[in-house]
């Protein structure tokens, strides 16, 4: 791709704006879709404006840090980078680059299963980051086990369980394209014996639908790595994800992608804080675009939040040098917005700092 001045993007919707205009309709459609009418993915982002943040005057904020800790690692802003499947399509620096992006911006990227580059590769990519390993449990238990053996000895730090993919949403943008994966995923190839270039629904059909908790349990007690549930949105099922050893969650919808007519994940997050909070971090994504809706997330509980789409763009606009200048953008954003807040650290934020918006009646 042609260069671009990547000063001039100031912020996410600036990165998006050119991704658009410089992906192909086919892989545009399938990052920024969501499944359905999309009701969810608009809901993720436009519930946000229904929140507003109440600051706090007159505190020092002159030693402000964005520093918090996930799972015992410390991290340098609570942004994670969350899995996000085939990003050589985006660009040829893929995974490998979104995973010096993260460490350079000193935080967690968590690389999908059905990434264009395996563990061990983006391991070697960049030894120095701090990685976690999303896993989907494939129908072929034998892939399952190959992946996993594959992130715990090249030093992944923890295993995202998704939960919420049996079975791929209606991805209507893919049906209109016709978008097949155009590029070797090394865990589809090991499931389907070749390099067959599939539909992103073929390749859902990958995954075993018949996952249940008595598999979280047995993973959670098997696998030497700490295991977040990725993909809840109700306290029940975090409280029996805590109880199946789950050692966190992700409040997620999977960016809108899955049920359409979930909640939006900010909506979402104070039951299942409330329910587990006190015993598990409890991280949050969907629709977060700006470092308030970081400040928003972790006043209503989260201890940290993933962006998928954001980080994406930023791969697609300039490969690892875009991600890294969009992660660069909202930690500074981030940091704006706790000073403003009246927070010297992320710790520092509290649930009266958030209210009700106009929209739901708030002032
Ligand atoms: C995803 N997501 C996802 N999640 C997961 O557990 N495994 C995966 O392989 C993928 N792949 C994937 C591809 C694309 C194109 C998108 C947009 C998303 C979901 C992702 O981890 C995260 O939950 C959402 O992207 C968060 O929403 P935002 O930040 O994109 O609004
Ligand atoms: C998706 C899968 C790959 O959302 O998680 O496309």
């Amino acid at each position: 791709m042609s260069g671009v001045d990547l000063d001039s993007l100031v912020n996410v919707a600036d990165f998006e704006r050119v991704a658009a205009e410089r992906l192909g309709a086919g892989p545009l459609g399938y990052y920024a879709g969501g499944a359905g009418d999309e009701r969810t993915l608009r809901e993720n982002v436009a519930a946000f404006e229904r929140y507003r943040l109440w600051p706090r005057v007159l505190v020092d904020v002159s030693a402000v840090t964005t520093r918090t800790t996930v799972l015992g690692r410390e991290i340098e802003m609570p942004v994670i980078v969350a899995p996000v499947a085939f990003q050589k399509v985006a660009h040829p620096d893929g995974e490998a680059g979104m995973a010096r992006a993260a460490a350079a911006a000193g935080t967690i990227m968590c690389l999908s299963s059905i990434a264009t580059t395996g563990p061990a590769d983006v391991a070697a990519a960049a030894p120095g980051a701090a990685r976690w390993f999303q896993l989907y449990c494939f129908r072929d238990r034998g892939v399952t086990r190959a992946l996993l053996d594959e992130a715990v000895a090249h030093g992944f730090e923890a295993i995202a369980l998704t939960v919420d993919a049996p079975r791929a949403g209606r991805r209507e943008r893919d049906f209109r394209t016709g978008f097949r994966v155009d590029a070797t995923a090394p865990a589809v190839a090991a499931a389907v014996g070749s390099d067959a270039v599939l539909t992103p629904a073929e390749i859902f059909g990958l995954v075993d639908p018949a996952l249940d908790w008595e598999d979280l349990e047995r993973l959670a007690s098997e696998c030497e790595l700490p295991v977040l549930v990725k993909g809840l949105v109700r306290g029940d099922d975090a409280e029996r994800a805590v109880e199946h050893g789950a050692a966190g969650v992700v409040v997620s919808n999977h960016g809108g992608r899955q049920l359409d007519s979930a909640p939006a994940t900010i909506d979402a997050l104070s039951e299942v804080v409330e329910a587990v909070g006190d015993r598990v971090d409890v991280l949050m994504d969907g629709g977060v675009r700006r470092g308030t809706d970081v400040v928003t997330a972790l006043a209503l509980g989260a201890k940290a939040v993933l962006v998928g789409r954001p980080a994406l763009w930023g791969l697609a606009v300039a490969g690892e040098a875009g991600a890294a200048r969009v992660l660069e953008l909202l930690r500074e954003e981030v940091e704006l917005a706790l000073v403003l807040c009246g927070a010297a650290s992320p710790a520092a934020l509290t649930t009266d700092l958030v209210r009700p918006g106009p929209a739901l009646g708030g002032s």
